[in-house]
């Protein structure tokens, strides 16, 4: 199939949806690769680059549409663009179908398919197709960085000849893609960062990033982010005024607040309100990367920066990924490079539109003569974690039941296994002579205190204590090196053998240990 890529027409719109390594990927699939002359320009590809790839450069917009079967592109189409569409061709494009129902209308009725980039399902195997989960990744790094460029203070704390200056505090609100960004960058950049979102499950991972989580003295059921398809579900009012209030406590607190909270197909909720700006320092930062959704905060206004009369700038721009136009071409057009994967299973450059197919499923909005959207839920479970269901709370007789009967359970184990050993080893003593035996006790008492010590080590520390036991496989060493010597045959082949594996041990403790510690290393 021919697919190819026109320029985009939205305003200062950078990016584009094929870039030169992205097109070879696509003729490996079989298909040709055709761009719009400039297409790639403002995202740092030349025309050169891409006739190097093996793309052949159309001259115009309208030669492109004329010419391909499927037409990649960044932005929903524009009227024009849409005009553009025939029958039979595929667009595969963001397309925000619940916003844009005439236009998915127009093309259903053209007999087009539409593939919508942001209806990709968040389920695990579309990960690598999850345009709006990379874009936003883009926005939540961007938006850090321009908070600091509006700050006009350091992130990290310093202490210096000329005074100690504290480190910067940022609070993230909304815990998704881009707000895991943006936490990871302000805490890489120094800042005292905390993060607040209402999906509970998120605090592990926002505390493993080395950010704070805000945890509200309220007590709500818990949201089944599985059931929403990955995504937050309206909580309650009361939930919202507990949010407030700590908001508002943290206001007089925090220098930079990022927002990122939304639900998808909602507006924005609003959630840092007139008077926490107020009660904010001058000079403090708000970045609302919800802005295109009416924003998360009191006094955004969409696509512009704005200063309020107690010094605070308001960022709400919308084009966070186009200002990092070449990283984020180079993802956008791997995750389209993704999805014709799946849609060319054979790699014979004919596309296969499986309508069984969760993922092209869920992104179709249109198809053969059809509107396809809403889709039906994925069959498979989104990828957010399913609540645990509570344990039961046990009154103060229960629980104290429970204990006596596993002291009891343990008490009875340890007796039969002790009972059980100390027959074999009668047993054993009866027949065999004295100088074994003195070495066979000392053997089972190292191997029952070796067990103790190790079993109690929780397994996260099991590695490093495999380190350590380098410490025993040198005595191991020591002594099969005393044998060695000796003259048996099987006595030297038994010393060697155990040189050997200790040898293994010691190395390769050295090897992960390595390894372990360049985990931790700044490079
Ligand atoms: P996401 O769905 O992964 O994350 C949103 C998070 O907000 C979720 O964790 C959700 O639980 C949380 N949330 C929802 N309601 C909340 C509430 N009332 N209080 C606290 N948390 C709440 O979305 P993603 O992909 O991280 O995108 C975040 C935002 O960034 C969206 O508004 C998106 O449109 C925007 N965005 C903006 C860009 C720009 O250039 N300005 C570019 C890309 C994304």
């Amino acid at each position: 199939m021919k697919i190819g890529t026109p320029k985009e027409v939205f305003e200062g719109e950078a990016r584009v949806a094929m870039t030169p390594d992205s097109a070879l990927q696509l003729q490996k699939l079989g298909h040709e690769c055709y761009v719009e002359s400039g297409a790639g320009a403002m995202a740092g590809f030349s025309d050169a680059a891409y006739e190097n790839a093996g793309v052949s450069v159309v001259k115009t917009a309208a030669a492109l549409w004329k010419e391909v079967d499927i037409v990649a592109k960044v932005r929903p189409p524009s009227d024009t663009e849409a005009k553009r569409m025939q029958k039979g061709q595929t667009l595969i494009s963001f397309f925000y179908p619940a916003q844009n129902e005439e236009q998915m209308a127009l093309l259903a009725k053209k007999g087009s398919t539409v593939i919508a980039m942001d209806m990709v399902p968040r389920i695990s195997r579309a990960q690598k197709m999850d345009a709006l989960s990379s874009m936003a990744n883009i926005a939540g790094y961007r938006a850090v960085i321009e908070a600091g460029n509006n700050f006009g203070r350091f992130f990290t704390g310093q202490v210096t000849a000329a005074g100690k200056m504290p480190p910067a505090k940022v609070l993230v609100v909304g815990a998704g893609v881009a707000g895991l960004a943006a936490i990871g960058t302000s805490v890489s950049l120094g800042a005292v960062t905390y993060a607040f979102d209402v999906r509970p499950e998120v605090a592990e991972q926002v505390e493993s990033m080395g950010a704070e989580f805000v945890y509200l003295d309220f007590e709500e059921e818990q949201q089944d982010g599985a059931a929403t398809g990955g995504y937050a579900a309206v909580s309650s009012p009361e939930f919202r005024e507990a949010q407030l209030a700590k908001f508002r406590e943290l206001a007089p607190e925090v220098d930079i607040v990022i927002t990122t909270a939304l639900i998808p197909g909602r507006d924005a909720p609003k959630l840092w309100l007139a008077d926490m700006i107020a009660a904010m320092k001058p000079g403090s930062v708000i970045v609302d990367l919800a802005a295109e959704r009416g924003g998360n905060a009191e006094g955004t206004v969409m696509d512009e920066k704005v200063v309020t009369d107690n010094g605070v700038t308001i960022v709400g721009y919308t084009d966070f990924p186009s200002r990092m136009a070449s990283q984020a071409s180079s993802l956008y057009a791997t995750n389209i490079r993704h999805m014709m994967t799946d849609l060319t299973p054979e790699k014979d450059g004919s596309v296969n539109h499986n309508m069984e197919d969760d993922v092209i499923r869920g992104a179709t909005v249109a198809h053969e003569g059809d509107v396809t959207f809403p889709p039906p839920p994925p069959k498979i479970q989104a990828i957010a974690a399913k609540p645990q269901e509570k344990p039961k709370e046990l009154t103060p007789e229960e629980k104290r039941e429970q204990e006596i009967a596993a002291f009891k359970a343990a008490t009875k184990q340890q007796v039969t296994l002790l009972a059980v050993g100390g027959l074999l080893t009668l047993g054993l003593g009866l027949i065999a002579p004295a100088s074994f035996m003195q070495h066979f006790i000392v053997f089972v008492l190292s191997v029952f205190i070796g067990f103790q010590v190790i079993w109690n080590v929780s397994h996260s520390l099991h590695t490093p204590l495999m380190a350590v036991t380098n410490a025993i496989s040198s005595i191991i060493i020591l002594g099969a090196l005393m044998q060695i010597g000796s003259g048996s045959m099987l006595v030297i082949i038994l010393a060697a053998a155990s040189v050997f594996m200790a040898g293994i041990n010691i190395f390769g403790g050295f090897l992960v240990t390595r390894r372990m510690l360049a985990m931790f290393q700044k490079s």
